[in-house]
């Protein structure tokens, strides 16, 4: 179904460490580049600094661990209701620690959106900037995609590329990652927002 472009898009955001993407999508809703609003923060761990971020913005926060559950369905059925509970309309995992089950996937089919720090369907997974740098290729970048049931296996919306230098440390590497994952991922937030993204399968089109 079409949202309605005129209204702000309701996204909930899901973390699990320090925020960073969080704090530009925030900061880019502030400054009003984009059409939208946080309804919720969603952390699966509690001592998460992206909840203190949501915060010192207003925004309602929750902390949704996996204890209590006996797996990832059951965690992703209780998440499901949170998530429609607020109206969401795009789910943004942004630093989220943890895999979705087809339970999230077929609730939100095509409007689940990860960031990850490799040029996808190269190093998927943990420790993405490490796998780069040991594989010795001579570039990198970040990959935002829709997800599916596989580990960043979803069809890929947009990608930035970096250099790999030949004396980069993993943190380096990921800095400079970092602040191509802070364009992109409020650039296809937003043209999400727009209405501008179709998936045809694998395929993303992007309307000029
Ligand atoms: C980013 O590097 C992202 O690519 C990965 O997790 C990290 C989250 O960073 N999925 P932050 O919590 O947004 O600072």
């Amino acid at each position: 179904m079409m949202r309605d472009l005129s209204q702000p898009c309701a996204l909930a955001v899901l973390v699990s460490g320090n925020g960073s993407n969080l704090q530009v999508i925030i900061d880019r809703i502030e400054s009003g580049e984009l059409n939208a609003r946080i309804a919720c923060v969603i952390s699966n761990n509690p001592d998460a600094y992206a909840l203190t971020r949501a915060q010192a913005h207003a925004i309602p926060t929750i902390v949704h661990e996996i204890s209590g559950f006996t797996g990832r369905r059951e965690y992703d059925a209780a998440l499901v209701k949170i998530l429609q509970g607020f109206g969401v309309e795009l789910v943004v995992l942004a630093g989220f620690m943890r895999i979705l089950s087809d339970v999230m996937v077929s609730a939100f089919p095509d409007a689940i959106m990860n960031i990850h720090p490799a040029l996808l369907p190269a190093f998927p997974g943990l420790h993405a900037q490490q796998q780069a740098l040991d594989y010795g290729v001579k570039f990198s970048g970040c990959t935002v995609h829709f997800v599916d049931c596989g580990t960043d296996t979803g069809p890929i919306i947009l990608q930035a590329v970096v250099p790999v230098n030949q004396d980069d440390t993993e943190a380096a590497l990921s800095a400079r990652i970092q602040a191509e994952e802070h364009r992109t991922f409020p650039q296809a937030i937003r043209l999400f927002v727009e209405g501008k993204i179709h998936v045809d399968g694998r395929l993303v089109r992007i309307q000029s």
